[in-house]
């Protein structure tokens, strides 16, 4: 049987957080639509964050509360939907919205906890405490994210022996998964193998997503590396949205169909209709007046 590979969408929150022109809260709904349309099962839709820091995410609570009423009325059948949390009070609006699954993110790096949150490593695991208690009582599922695991935009190359520890942390802490994030898309896959075979250790392999950024071009080399030391679960955007308000230079996700087309093609499955995933490329392209970057739509399916 082939093996199940599991996608996450970042496009509606990752993808379009760094945006200058704001987009939207129709528009980003109709983009969530198109990919659960596209056999997208994991989306992250949104994030409870300052909306000074992150304008295009002010709108969230409207947007998932409206989401959550549908899929309680049917719709979205099997569909993840998910959002960022960085404190309690990030919680307490999430909860508002009915939402099951929330996801807490942290740095490997002091600058960019500063930076992106606004708080030391140590603090923001203080502020998660209150989250899991929440999530507990709330019976919401949470993800968790450790960002800079390869390079800091401020501090330069990380230390893996600091990412295993974190993680371990993430894992005591509660989190079902841990997405690997490669935040200013730098790493090679030697620097992969060597951070994945640490994690393996503290984690179980299925509990590891990674989250390559693609600034360098070795995001789709970076995944293929993942797959061979069996990890089942890569974050991706659509179309290669995105980037991090706190990294600057740092590119989109690797484009999903592009991970998707990769992955077809080596006999794996995911559920994605790339033919349907195209089609949103050039919508939301058109939407924003921008080509994105994924290879695999500007090309499409070669002829057989
Ligand atoms: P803070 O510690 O209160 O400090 O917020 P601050 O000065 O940064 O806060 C700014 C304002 O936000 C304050 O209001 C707070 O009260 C308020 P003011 O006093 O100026 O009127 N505030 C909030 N507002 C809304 N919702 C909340 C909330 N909490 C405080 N939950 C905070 C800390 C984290 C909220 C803030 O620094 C912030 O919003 N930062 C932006 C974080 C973010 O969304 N970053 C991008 C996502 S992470 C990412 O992209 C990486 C990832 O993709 C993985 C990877 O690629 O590596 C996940
Ligand atoms: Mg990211």
């Amino acid at each position: 049987m082939p093996k199940m590979i599991k996608i996450v969408e970042m496009g509606p929150r990752d993808g379009l957080q760094n945006e200058a022109k704001i987009i939207d809260n129709h528009v980003r709904y109709e983009l969530i639509r198109q990919l659960v349309d596209g056999g997208i099962k994991n989306v992250e839709i949104g994030s409870f964050v300052s909306p000074e820091k992150i304008p295009q995410m002010a709108q969230s609570a409207e947007l998932i509360t409206h989401i959550m009423e549908e899929q309680r009325s049917g719709k979205y059948n099997g569909v993840r939907f998910r959002a960022l949390v960085p404190n309690e009070r990030g919680m307490l609006e999430a909860i508002k919205t009915r939402i099951k699954e929330v996801a807490i993110f942290a740095s490997s790096t002091e600058t960019f906890s500063q930076k992106n949150i606004n708080c030391s490593i140590d603090e923001s695991f203080e502020r998660f405490a209150p989250v899991m208690k929440l999530a507990k009582k709330n019976k919401i599922k949470v993800r968790g994210y450790l960002s800079t695991c390869f390079y800091c935009p401020y501090e330069g190359k990380t230390d893996p022996s600091v990412v295993f520890k974190l993680a371990a942390r993430m894992k005591k802490l509660g989190v079902y998964e841990l997405s690997i994030g490669d935040t200013i898309g730098a790493a090679t896959p030697n620097e992969v193998s060597t951070v994945i075979k640490g994690l393996k250790k503290v984690l179980p392999t299925k509990a590891i997503a990674m989250h390559f950024h693609d600034t360098r071009g070795t995001a789709i080399a970076n995944v293929l590396e993942s797959l061979k030391l069996g990890i089942v679960t890569f974050d991706s955007s659509l179309g290669g949205l995105g980037g991090c308000p706190y990294a600057p230079g740092a590119q989109g996700n690797v484009s999903t169909e592009d991970v998707v087309y990769m992955l077809h093609g080596m006999g794996y499955k995911t559920g994605v209709d790339l033919g349907k995933l195209q089609m949103t490329n050039h919508w939301i392209g058109l939407k924003m007046e921008k080509q994105l970057p994924a290879k695999f739509s500007k090309a499409g399916f070669p002829k057989i």
